[in-house]
């Protein structure tokens, strides 16, 4: 990821950078640092980007053409205008969504101001995002940048040598982290916590979570209100857990925010698909009444649990309805045995079958097979909807969400006969086996494979399978997954 930081003291941000995670991040080229000096734009022998600002008041303000300047000098002819992020403390205040958020970005400009601002003419021209750090005021915009470098660099992948530990921390599920301790065992005579040394993972991430809960409790009572709330929401979606297995599962994950709840009815937002999932057992809600308060007119996706809500839901979204599809869960926790049907250490079975992460160059023909023969088009294949499944295909693949099966040869040529996925919103899917490698257990193995993955990870594999997929359902009922009485319906 490129960050050009636009400021007078470039050497400032180069060397606040330079250190630690960020600096070795700049080495090994996972992020680079562009600080671009705005006193090189200025059009006048002293250099000078500041003036008296028109109508009197105290201080300098930071003319418009040498700040213009700078920035066309980090843009790209034809391509369109890079993020533009000016760091004032009139912005919205930074946290780690917004960081989320940002770190998608292949590049980002970073406006740093002083004296008494910038003139408003160049900030309406380039400017995308107004960020403010905190309810404070530094004397000039570059550490802001340096926090906001910082927190948005963590999460470029490859920048962490640990990936999980960007996941499992503050403010993940909105709980704060939990104490740690290392050697030595004992120190100013406080023992570590017993617990810790049981060698028992479930007593200690029992340990771990109660301390988590405590904490926030203690110091963040705004967090903890929204952990509280999912909690609460958790306990009526037990109560019909099959039926209610994606949201318990986006809330075990902390993926989820919760958009509304009145009584019994909830509407989730799971962050990493923007996909909003609805259910309300009474069929009374007030779903509707509320969309212009939840901007339903921008959603994208609604999976429901009760049909009658389908017209509602309909009216804020692009209004395809999809057909009735049963959850598919896997409730029990040892994993599925593979003897038969692949090879734990990935080597190949004597018909020579592999399962591993898809090629890149499989994604085409996936998305393809999805569209032609995947059960979750809504209407008829169009051209504009294989290209949106070939779209999502890639999406995944990069998310590295993707697995293949392929019959390997003997000189390691390896062909591709399916593959298995899971969808951006937690569900096992996308399962596939290309005609011509039909009928030799290949979806078992897929689907084994794909449960087992899943367990690994400490998530239940969960799937969604319409209810006139004969053979999915067939399969399913094959490696134990149980249904849910009634159907969900997914609106788009
Ligand atoms: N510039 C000055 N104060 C700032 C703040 N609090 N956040 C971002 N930029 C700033």
């Amino acid at each position: 990821m490129n960050f050009h930081i636009l400021t007078l003291f470039p050497d400032m941000v180069e060397q606040g950078l330079a250190n630690s995670i960020t600096g070795r991040a700049i080495k090994e080229n996972k992020i680079s640092i562009n600080a671009v000096n705005i006193r090189d734009f200025a059009n006048n022998k002293h250099r000078k980007v500041d003036d008296y600002t028109y109508g009197g008041g105290a201080g300098m303000l930071m003319q418009p053409q040498p700040v213009y300047d700078a920035w066309k000098s980090v843009q790209k002819d034809d391509a369109p205008h890079i993020r533009t992020i000016y760091v004032t403390p009139q912005g919205h205040t930074f946290n780690q969504k917004m960081a989320e958020e940002f770190a998608k970005e292949d590049e980002l400009v970073i406006l740093c101001g002083h004296y008494e601002g910038i003139d408003e003419r160049v900030l309406e021209e380039v400017v995308t995002d107004y960020v403010s750090i905190g309810d404070y005021v530094l004397t000039g915009g570059e550490l802001a940048a340096m926090v906001m470098v910082d927190t948005i660099a963590r999460l470029v992948p490859g920048v962490l040598n640990n990936e999980i530990s960007a996941e499992i921390e503050s403010f993940h599920g909105n709980l704060l982290e939990y104490p740690q301790y290392s050697r030595p065992e004992v120190w100013h005579d406080k023992p570590v916590p017993k617990v810790l040394l049981s060698g028992n993972p479930r007593e200690v991430n029992a340990w771990r979570l109660e301390q988590s809960v405590k904490r926030t409790k203690a110091r963040r009572p705004d967090l903890y209100e929204k952990y509280f709330e999912l909690q609460e929401c958790m306990q009526l979606l037990l109560e019909q857990k099959l039926l209610h297995i994606d949201m318990i599962e986006c809330i075990q994950r902390g993926g989820a925010e919760l958009i509304y709840r009145n009584g019994r009815e909830i509407l989730l937002r799971d962050k990493d698909s923007d996909v909003y999932m609805h259910t309300n057992p009474e069929e009374n809600g007030e779903f509707l009444a509320k969309l212009p308060l939840i901007k339903m007119a921008k959603i994208h996706c609604v999976v429901l649990h009760q049909e009658c809500f389908i017209p509602l839901a309909q009216a804020c979204t692009r209004g395809m309805a999809g057909g009735a599809c049963r959850q598919a869960v896997y409730t029990r926790k040892e994993k599925l045995p593979i003897s038969g049907l692949y090879r734990a250490d990935g080597k190949p079975m004597p018909n020579g079958l592999v399962i591993h992460e898809l090629r890149e160059e499989d994604v085409q023909t996936a998305g393809e097979a999805y569209a032609a023969y995947g059960y979750l088009s809504m209407q008829e294949t169009t051209e504009k909807k294989k290209e949106e499944t070939i779209a999502e295909m890639r999406e995944r693949f990069l998310d590295k969400a993707l697995f293949g099966a392929y019959i390997r040869t003997e000189d390691g040529t390896e062909s591709f006969a399916g593959f298995v996925g899971k969808h951006a919103e937690g569900s096992v899917g996308m399962l596939t086996v290309l005609p011509e490698f039909r009928g030799q257990k290949i979806a078992l193995a897929l689907e084994t494979y794909m449960i087992n993955k899943e367990l690994e990870q400490g998530f239940t594999p969960y799937g969604q399978v319409r209810e006139d997929n004969a053979a999915s359902i067939k399969l399913q009922q094959k490696v134990g997954l149980c249904f849910s009485k009634t159907p969900i319906f997914w609106v788009c």
